[in-house]
């Protein structure tokens, strides 16, 4: 049995989505089934010492998701999120850990992306001056800095970094305001295996929020959850949306 999410005309709606979401356009998971890259461990490929220890293998991960994310496309689960955003305005905040950007190409307008984008590359050198810059590029080796000569890495955040301190404030606040207004915390294709996003169910639970799951297979973080759906993003959401 499928309920409809609990919106009404002045509900606040926290969207928190991960990997799953894109499966069905895709593009593999970290973990669950189908996931991990030749057998390897997310950690071992995104992080700064997995780069530094091997930064050829990490740039033939990410070009090879680069290439899959420019053949891929947004899904049905992608298509109702950017439609609820049309009909929500402000009262919904979409925060992905998701790379891909295709909550964008679905037609969200504004979307949190907590761990950066695939699309972006930066010096590995934190001291040196050249920027972040937009980069489709699928390298057949890994590309060095016109700078200072250091190995350049993908403009996305790994494990042991900080997330982006003024996306933070912007979930916060979000959340804190939750409490002034019904509220319904919705996660979608998430293990709940990496923090801070898998605390974030926890946060609006105690700002009084309605929690939500739908994900294909059990999360770390379930217990969290006032109503799951095992499934398929791009079969729910349409549904309970
Ligand atoms: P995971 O790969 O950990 O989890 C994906 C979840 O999606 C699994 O629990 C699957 O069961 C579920 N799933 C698969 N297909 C689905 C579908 N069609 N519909 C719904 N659910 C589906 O992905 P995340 O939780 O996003 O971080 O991983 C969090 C972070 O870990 C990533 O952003 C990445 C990774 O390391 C960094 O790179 C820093």
């Amino acid at each position: 049995m499928i309920d409809k999410l609990p919106l009404g005309s002045d509900t606040a709606l926290m969207v928190l989505t991960g990997a799953g979401i894109s499966a069905e356009s895709g593009i593999p998971t970290f973990r669950g089934d189908g996931g991990m890259w030749n057998g390897l461990p997310a950690e071992l490929l995104a992080s700064p010492e997995g780069f530094e220890r091997d930064p050829g293998l990490v740039w033939r991960f990410y070009c090879e998701r680069r290439a899959n994310v420019k053949r891929s496309m947004p899904n049905a689960g992608h298509r109702a999120l950017a439609k609820l955003q049309i009909e929500m305005g402000s009262r919904l905040l979409l925060a992905t850990q998701n790379v891909d950007g295709l909550h964008f190409r679905a037609g969200s307008v504004k979307v949190v992306e907590l761990h950066g984008n695939i699309f972006l590359t930066k010096c590995s050198n934190p001291n040196c001056f050249r920027k972040a810059v937009t980069d489709f590029e699928v390298y057949p080796k890994v590309p060095m800095c016109s700078e200072c000569r250091n190995p350049l890495r993908p403009g996305v955040v790994w494990f042991g970094e900080n997330l982006d301190k003024f996306m933070i404030h912007r979930i916060q606040d979000f959340i804190k305001d939750g409490k002034r207004r019904p509220f319904v915390f919705l996660a979608v294709g998430t293990q709940g295996a990496v923090e801070p996003a898998s605390m974030m169910v926890r946060f609006a639970k105690a700002a009084g929020a309605t929690t939500v799951l739908v994900n294909l297979e059990k999360a770390d973080n379930e217990d969290a959850f006032d109503v799951v759906y095992h499934g398929k993003a791009g079969d729910i959401l349409p549904a309970i949306l």
